[in-house]
């Protein structure tokens, strides 16, 4: 496949594998404190990096509206990257993202024509070309920009990968009031308002001389056939049931020379998501503009309208599906998400991620009435965590922070031995004991921090027999065993008859 060199690529590809694997510091609670919502301020490559042992393969959406490298200096954030290193900020975090995604999610990226067509060739590679879903247009300007110098920029783009794309299925969108308006009455049909398609179908007459037949305009008695070398849209026997039926409009007075077939409003579809998307429809910078101004007195620069978010999650989302936004700015996709009942995760590195985002997201939980809520009924109520990020969990030698707790480096033990995220809940340092969990057979143990409490030598984190048969009582699993601790006083021979593997910390866990 044809890809796309710039300098440093090499460096980029790389960059994701080697940032460090940080802690995510819990600072506040807002509104109900068992919902799992965050707020984290912090570069996102940090966050996302350590967001992964906890959400790896979970996420149902992702929607980032990175800086567009405008050549721009806006008051909250930069965006004037030079163009190598534009992309080279871009990789590695879209590898991180793809970890995120769901297998049956998708990921949804704004952006414009400074950047957009080296970002869909940059997309193609982390995604694959074939997991590419569209390029939406969205129109982002009513009225032209008459300074321009050349043409007035009315559109953004919306770049749409899946994950994997059989896995994935766009909903359908609900039937605009527009759209229902085409359905009309004018022959009073008790079934009520319909729309009418042609009766013709799309095959010649030399592919189906079977839909090649006379009928009869019921008004004047004519005989009529389908036109130039067209055929009939059904067979005769159902051209008979439609007739019966009075499915078939000749026009008001029967003068039209072939009929139309009606479709009635009553068993119209919701409607498939089209490629252009018109700010009547989903808003425009205007339209964010006076939503923030009803939010904030310092208004954030670059807004998305909360309609554009709605209908992104409209499309790719169900109830309480995860949804992330890596560039969060003034926090658009999160106010969103939570009015619509998604579970979100949101993560600005400016100022403003206290200053725009938390307020923001407060209001909403309080019952907050811009943007979509009369939309969507929203009343208020649910919450968030805000979280920033703290040092790195392993020390420039490989060791480990004296300060990481059991829960940060279980999750990380299990996410590099599974590569699937850890449950919190699972049996495990909920329960006070070293079992992280058991995958595909294979039960991982940590011993760190004391976990086995005071059946321990050096702090419980040796595996002596004594410990083993600690485990073997609390958490008894016939089958293959991984133990992670810091030394291990059993023999060879007494492991392989236990179907045990022991790694030692923190040499045998991969620091990145
Ligand atoms: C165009 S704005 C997003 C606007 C947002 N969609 C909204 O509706 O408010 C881009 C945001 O990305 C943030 N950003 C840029 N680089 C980042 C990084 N490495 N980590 C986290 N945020 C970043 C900027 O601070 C800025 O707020």
């Amino acid at each position: 496949m044809p890809t796309l060199d710039w300098l440093n690529k090499a460096q980029a590809l790389k960059a994701a594998a080697q940032v460090p694997y940080r802690l995510i510091e819990p600072q506040s609670i807002h509104g109900d404190p068992a919902a799992d919502n965050w707020l984290i301020q912090g570069d996102n490559l940090d966050a996302l990096k350590a967001l992964l042992p906890f959400f790896a393969g979970r996420v149902k959406c992702i929607y980032i509206d990175p800086p567009y490298n405008t050549r721009s200096a806006f008051e909250h954030y930069d965006d004037n990257l030079e163009h190598s290193q534009w992309l080279s900020m871009m990789v590695p975090r879209l590898e991180l993202l793809r970890e995120l995604l769901s297998e049956d999610g998708s990921i949804w990226v704004s952006i414009d024509d400074n950047e957009g067509h080296y970002l869909k060739v940059v997309m193609d590679e982390v995604f694959g070309r074939t997991n590419f879903v569209a390029n939406v247009v969205w129109q982002k300007r009513v009225s032209p920009a008459n300074d321009a110098k050349y043409f007035s920029s009315d559109h953004d783009y919306v770049v749409a990968y899946a994950k994997i794309k059989e896995y994935w299925a766009p909903n359908r969108l609900p039937r605009t009031d527009r759209q229902n308006s085409y359905y009309r009455n004018p022959d009073n049909d008790p079934r009520g308002a319909w729309n009418s398609v042609t009766y013709t179908g799309n095959k010649t007459r030399a592919e189906r001389p079977n839909l090649y037949y006379e009928i009869r305009n019921p008004f004047t008695g004519d005989a009529v056939w389908p036109p130039d070398t067209l055929t009939w849209r059904y067979g005769q026997e159902t051209h008979t049931q439609n007739e019966a039926q009075n499915l078939l409009y000749w026009g008001k007075r029967g003068t039209s020379k072939i009929p139309r077939f009606k479709m009635f409003l009553t068993d119209a579809e919701p409607t498939v998501p089209r490629s252009v998307w018109s700010a009547g429809e989903c808003g425009s910078t205007q339209t964010s503009m006076t939503e923030q101004k009803a939010l904030f007195q310092n208004a954030f620069g670059t807004p998305k309208p909360e309609l554009l978010l709605s209908r992104i999650l409209q499309i790719a989302t169900q109830q309480d599906d995860l949804v992330l936004d890596s560039f969060l700015g003034s926090g658009t996709t999160a106010a969103v998400a939570h009015k619509m009942g998604r579970r979100w995760i949101g993560i600005e590195m400016g100022e403003h991620a206290q200053t725009h985002c938390l307020p923001r997201l407060q209001k909403v939980i309080d019952g907050e009435q811009g943007g979509i809520s009369e939309a969507v009924g929203w009343k208020g109520g649910g919450g968030f965590r805000f979280a920033t990020l703290g040092k790195p969990a392993f020390l420039p030698d490989g060791g480990i922070d004296p300060s990481i707790g059991f829960d940060t480096l279980a999750a990380w033990v299990w996410y590099q031995e599974t590569r699937t995220p850890w449950e919190r809940n699972k049996v495990g340092a909920r329960g006070g004991t070293p079992l992280l969990g058991v995958h595909e057979g294979t039960a991982y143990y940590l011993l760190y921090n004391g976990i086995l409490g005071d059946r321990r030598p050096a702090g419980g984190n040796v595996l002596t027999g004594k410990v083993l048969q600690a485990i073997k009582d609390i958490v008894p699993h016939a089958g293959p065993k991984v133990v992670f601790g810091e030394s291990c006083r059993l023999s060879a021979s007494r492991l392989g008859a236990n179907e045990l593997r022991f790694r030692q910390i923190p040499y045998d866990i991969r620091a990145r």
